[in-house]
């Protein structure tokens, strides 16, 4: 199973941002670069992305959905509308989502759910606080968040699970491996326990994304440790070099 390597450029970047970098990056990658490399702009770019990706093997990310297929949902977007665009992926409750509109691990579920109907692969994000973890909650919030998030359907091949602790997301903070190692474990744990024998059966094929201040220099050791099968990158994503070194650093 190859390493995922997953761009979020949140909302940054413009049309001029869309051609060049992923231009440059579509050279790079060719048709079998060392990694999967989905890349996630802001919705207004995504076809601008995928203009300029054409012919490689860069794949195509939303950072949000809604969980209705269509309707009276103005300024929002549907997975399927995602998925007739050209996506492949779709980030479901990151920590600003979360924070900045409130969503729930109900909610989150249901736009998982939602990704999957339509046919694209949820990327759900989880992560603790920096409050969280002082007062060694991280188990608790992580086993929370997941048993919450995950939708009831769905291998472990058809989502991937994304680990971002919050307190390291945009601060060059990053957590140890071994704390990596222990999170992602438990992840796995959580996911068999939820999706009954089915899922306890596939669980080591289930991909868990580490994110939070991944950078080229840091990448290496962070994606060679135990449990981790790629990365969910945000600042360092919007640089070609140090993005592409990322990829390299893959194992
Ligand atoms: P940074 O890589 O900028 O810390 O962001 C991580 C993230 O939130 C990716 O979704």
């Amino acid at each position: 199973m190859k390493h995922l390597i997953a761009g979020n450029w949140k909302m940054n970047g413009d049309q001029a941002l869309a051609k060049s970098l992923v231009a440059g990056l579509a050279v790079k990658a060719g048709t079998k670069p060392k990694a999967d490399i989905v890349l996630c702009p802001p919705a207004p770019l995504l076809q601008a992305v995928a203009a300029a990706a054409s012919g490689s093997a860069l794949a195509l990310g939303a950072q949000d959905c809604h969980a209705d297929e269509k309707g009276a949902h103005t300024g929002d977007v549907s997975a399927w509308l995602l998925k007739d665009i050209g996506c492949s992926f779709v980030i479901v409750g990151h920590s600003e989502r979360r924070a900045d509109h409130g969503e729930s691990d109900a909610l989150v579920k249901a736009k998982a759910a939602a990704a999957l109907k339509a046919g694209l692969t949820p990327i759900i994000c989880v992560g603790e606080t920096d409050a969280e973890r002082n007062r060694g909650e991280t188990t608790r919030v992580i086993a929370r968040q997941l048993t919450g998030s995950i939708p009831d359907l769905g291998s472990a091949l058809s989502l991937v699970v994304a680990y971002e602790p919050v307190w390291a997301i945009g601060t060059g903070r990053t957590a140890t491996t071994a704390d990596i190692a222990a999170v992602h474990g438990q992840i796995r744990e959580v996911f068999a326990a939820v999706g009954g024998t089915a899922r306890s059966a596939q669980v080591e094929t289930l991909r868990i994304l580490y994110g939070g201040s991944v950078k080229g220099s840091n990448a290496a050791s962070i994606l060679a440790t135990h449990g981790v099968n790629g990365a969910l990158v945000g600042g360092a994503s919007l640089d070609l070099e140090d993005f592409w070194r990322i990829i390299e650093a893959c194992p």
